[in-house]
């Protein structure tokens, strides 16, 4: 059973998240007893999620709220003491080294933007030697095609800053002593765009609305890059 799929949609803050994290806790190992990092808490339901049903304790970032929401919600779900928001963002942890025995991010690593190998370096800081780092988000293609460019510029999306293609993640890793153990993109990851766009109705911009129509598939995707530090 997948406990994810119980989760109401509405409450994912990006395309696929709550469809990539199972294959994300399953690639990286996650364990009960573990403690885990979650980079981009977001609603909280992925770190509440883990916390209940793989019984583990997890720290999550969330630098873009205070946190009361993940806290309010963990309570009411019985893991209270299981799940810890941190007002932090993941170029600089003021955890000691090797604290974590999993570090996983859904749909936010890719907002780091052109910090993310200082947060990928502070994120294997603090993995415990043999822990695993993944990550599951929004990837694209190589080339974006010209009128996606058109649209990204217009509505200011700024899709083409963010997103990376599959291999550039995994060279990242890669050049970080983080060899890839697992690097897919996933099959659906059109269709979960898809319903994101229309869970998302009215919460998104008709520009990011327009942009996911017209892609039909050619340039957006979802990818999973998982690494193991080394023992
Ligand atoms: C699109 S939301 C995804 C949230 C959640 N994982 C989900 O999928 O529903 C992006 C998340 O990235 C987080 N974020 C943005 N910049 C960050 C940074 N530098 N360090 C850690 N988290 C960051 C935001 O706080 C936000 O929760």
């Amino acid at each position: 059973m997948n406990p994810f799929d119980a989760l109401n949609r509405s409450h994912a803050w990006g395309p696929g998240s709550f469809d990539m994290a199972e294959p994300l806790i399953q690639a990286a190992g996650i364990r009960p007893g573990m403690r885990v990092l979650e980079v981009g808490g977001g609603s909280g339901r992925i770190a509440v999620t883990l916390a209940k049903h793989w019984q583990v304790d997890v720290v999550t970032l969330e630098p873009w709220t205070n946190g009361i929401e993940i806290q309010t919600l963990a309570e009411a779900e019985g893991v209270g003491n299981r799940v810890l928001p941190l007002r932090i963002k993941a170029q600089a942890l003021p955890m000691p080294d090797n604290s974590f025995d999993a570090v996983i991010s859904i749909g936010s690593f890719e907002m780091i933007g052109d910090e993310r190998p200082q947060a990928l370096q502070e994120l294997i800081r603090v993995a415990r030697p043999g822990a695993s780092i993944g990550i599951a988000e929004p990837m694209c293609q190589p080339v974006m095609p010209d009128d996606l460019v058109a649209l990204d510029e217009e509505h200011k999306l700024k899709f083409r800053e963010c997103f990376r293609t599959l291999d550039w993640n995994r060279e990242l890793f890669a050049t970080h002593g983080l060899p890839p153990v697992q690097s897919y993109h996933f099959a659906e990851a059109y269709q979960w765009w898809l319903a994101y766009g229309k869970q998302m109705e009215g919460r998104i911009s008709a520009g990011e609305q327009e942009f996911i129509r017209r892609d039909q598939g050619r340039w957006i995707s979802l990818g999973l890059v998982v690494g193991r530090k080394a023992d």
